[in-house]
């Protein structure tokens, strides 16, 4: 069996997913883009979970970050995947919904009891504006304009990666702060190889 001590060299840097993250990031419009994302995820469901669970504190991050968090009376978790992090938030969290665009990843989900699960995009959630007081991903596709319209008035989102920047959708923390806007707050650590960062919204929007 492969040593699971050691992270796994995903070679993140030339990663085609840090390269769509990062077109992204520099253009959400570029459709291209989001459809290598996608089409990759779904090629790569299967055995998805396998892979994970082969890897040592693969969501560790998730629940060090939630020890932080404030008590929250249901998440939303995107980019879910095959669920390697929703059964650390629904032992927190009352009320979990995780998300993802893949019917691939989201068949192959693991059983979490009470926890609902959607298919959708990062990119339009089907959630109101300013509702949701907690949402979470781990290794997520970072698109903050839906995220910062849907967290309510001081709510938070939980960032984590399993391998810091050996994690391919890596970006970093403090990008992720400056991208979010003015007002947003942020704390972080690591835990096992990954990292988590926990952002706080502003309760008002700030004066024009
Ligand atoms: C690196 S995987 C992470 C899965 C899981 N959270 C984990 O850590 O194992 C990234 C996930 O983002 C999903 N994804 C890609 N594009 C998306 C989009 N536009 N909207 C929602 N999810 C998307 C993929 O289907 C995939 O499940």
């Amino acid at each position: 069996m492969e040593d699971t001590l050691d992270p796994p060299d995903l070679k993140a840097e030339a990663h085609p997913s840090r390269r769509f993250q990062e077109r992204l990031l520099r253009n959400p419009e570029d459709r291209e883009a989001w459809q290598g994302l996608r089409r990759s995820y779904d090629e790569m469901a299967e055995g998805w979970r396998e892979w994970t669970d082969d890897q040592r504190g693969y969501e560790l991050p998730v629940r060090e970050g939630l020890r932080r968090a404030r008590p929250a009376e249901w998440a939303v978790e995107i980019c879910c995947g095959t669920g390697e992090a929703t059964a650390a938030i629904a032992e927190v969290v009352p009320r979990v919904v995780a998300c993802d665009l893949s019917l691939p990843m989201l068949r192959r989900r693991v059983d979490v009891p009470g926890a609902g699960w959607a298919v959708a995009d990062v990119r339009s959630l089907p959630l109101g504006t300013a509702r949701v007081p907690l949402v979470v991903s781990l290794n997520g596709v970072f698109h903050p304009t839906e995220i910062v319209r849907v967290i309510r008035p001081g709510g938070q989102l939980l960032w984590c990666t399993s391998f810091r920047a050996g994690t391919p959708l890596y970006v970093p923390p403090e990008r992720m702060h400056r991208l979010l806007g003015e007002g947003w707050t942020a704390e972080g650590g690591h835990a096992g190889h990954g990292e988590w960062t926990l952002f706080t919204a502003p309760y008002a929007a700030p004066e024009a």
